[in-house]
């Protein structure tokens, strides 16, 4: 460690007594290892993930936390990007964004550009790369500046998310026209985005009003809340022009019945960064492994550096942010997402 790089470092851990966050004072400082960077984390934004984590997937001592921004302090061996000390950089990890120190893989991140804030910076994490890997990757778009051949419709379901507002903004950028189901109270948000039209989830007729909107359906769609009744409102509203959805939930066959013509696609957001994740941590006698994925970790590595193009070109928004104070406010906040109180903006955290 170099003379300003304290040895400990205060980060929210799980605790197996409460089955919940704690913040421990005397953690060890990570070391950045090969094509790794350590950064002083500067914000940290948070996601649902995080409360999930938390409360049920978790062990006692795990590190919690994705979404980060902050100044790279100290760099490892082999770099597989060209990081150096005093750069500011930010992306997403699987653990360990609340924490004052962190490192991360030099090519899981991307330099901020001068333009945003590194507040903002902290919201393009996991939402971001979620939306990227359904639409470059498992939608098979090219990047900006190429375009879709006549304006078809593209419907996101649960517009409003985190989720939602970035991939509003990509398929924008790619030449579609968006149609997103959210609440009315978030209708001038998801339209400041970029949705061309927008229709209540709960209104009864939402599946009519979105096919009269679209003229009969569309190929392309995202849905970014994959549960409850989201499958029989975005399923039948691509109707029979649907290709194929993407989806953030395990699906069933049932679902699959629904209008089986239309290819179900499960993005799991995890796989980009390139790590094992075991979703039966807490039942040691039955793991649940989600093997790496070579080619999901590929493509988060050229996903990511690429962000700073893609914000400073093509003009991608963060999510709005709620500055929530600091470690000893996260607590709180995992708890109001968790009771579903956070709608239409990214809580974050100013960690340094
Ligand atoms: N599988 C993966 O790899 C992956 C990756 C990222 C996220 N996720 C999951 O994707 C979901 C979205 O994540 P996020 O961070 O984007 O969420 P978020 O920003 O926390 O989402 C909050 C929004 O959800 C909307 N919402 C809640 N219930 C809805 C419903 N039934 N229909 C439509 N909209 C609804 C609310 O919109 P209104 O206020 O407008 O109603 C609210 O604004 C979470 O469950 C998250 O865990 C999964």
């Amino acid at each position: 460690m170099t003379d300003n790089i304290p040895s400990t470092m205060k980060a929210i851990v799980i605790d197996s007594k409460t089955n919940w966050v704690t913040i421990k004072d005397d953690v060890p400082t990570p070391e950045p290892g090969d094509n790794q960077v350590l950064i002083k984390v500067a914000y940290a934004a948070q996601n649902p993930s995080d409360w999930k984590f938390a409360a049920f997937l978790s062990v006692d001592g795990d590190f919690l936390g994705s979404d980060y921004s902050g100044t790279v302090v100290k760099v490892g061996t082999n770099l597989q990007a060209s990081l150096q000390v005093g750069d500011k950089i930010a992306g997403a990890v699987l653990g360990g964004g609340f924490g004052e120190y962190l490192t991360v893989d030099s090519d899981l991140a991307f330099r901020v550009p001068q333009d945003i804030s590194l507040e903002d910076a902290s919201t393009f994490g996991v939402a971001w790369g979620t939306a990227g890997q359904v639409i470059f990757k498992e939608q098979k778009h090219a990047y900006p500046p190429s375009k879709v051949e006549g304006s078809p419709w593209y419907i996101v379901y649960g517009g409003s998310t985190s989720v939602g507002l970035f991939a509003i903004q990509i398929v924008k950028r790619l030449g579609y026209k968006v149609l997103a189901f959210a609440s009315p109270h978030s209708y001038d948000l998801v339209k400041s985005y970029g949705a061309d039209a927008v229709v209540n989830y709960r209104d009864d007729d939402a599946v009519e009003q979105a096919l009269k909107i679209t003229g009969g359906g569309a190929e392309l769609g995202f849905d970014t809340i994959s549960e409850g009744t989201s499958f029989s409102i975005v399923i039948p509203a691509l109707r029979e022009k649907g290709k194929q959805l993407n989806v953030i939930n395990m699906i069933t066959d049932e679902i699959r019945q629904i209008n089986p013509k239309i290819e179900l696609v499960h993005t799991m957001f995890h796989t980009l960064l390139g790590k094992e994740l075991n979703f039966g941590a807490r039942t040691p006698e039955t793991p649940m492994i989600i093997p790496v994925v070579p080619e999901n970790h590929r493509f988060g590595t050229t996903f990511f550096p690429k962000t700073e193009e893609l914000i400073s070109k093509y003009g991608i928004k963060a999510n709005p942010v709620a500055l929530k104070g600091g470690l000893e406010a996260i607590s709180q906040g995992l708890k109001d997402q968790m009771e579903g109180k956070v709608s239409g903006k990214k809580l974050v955290y100013k960690i340094a």
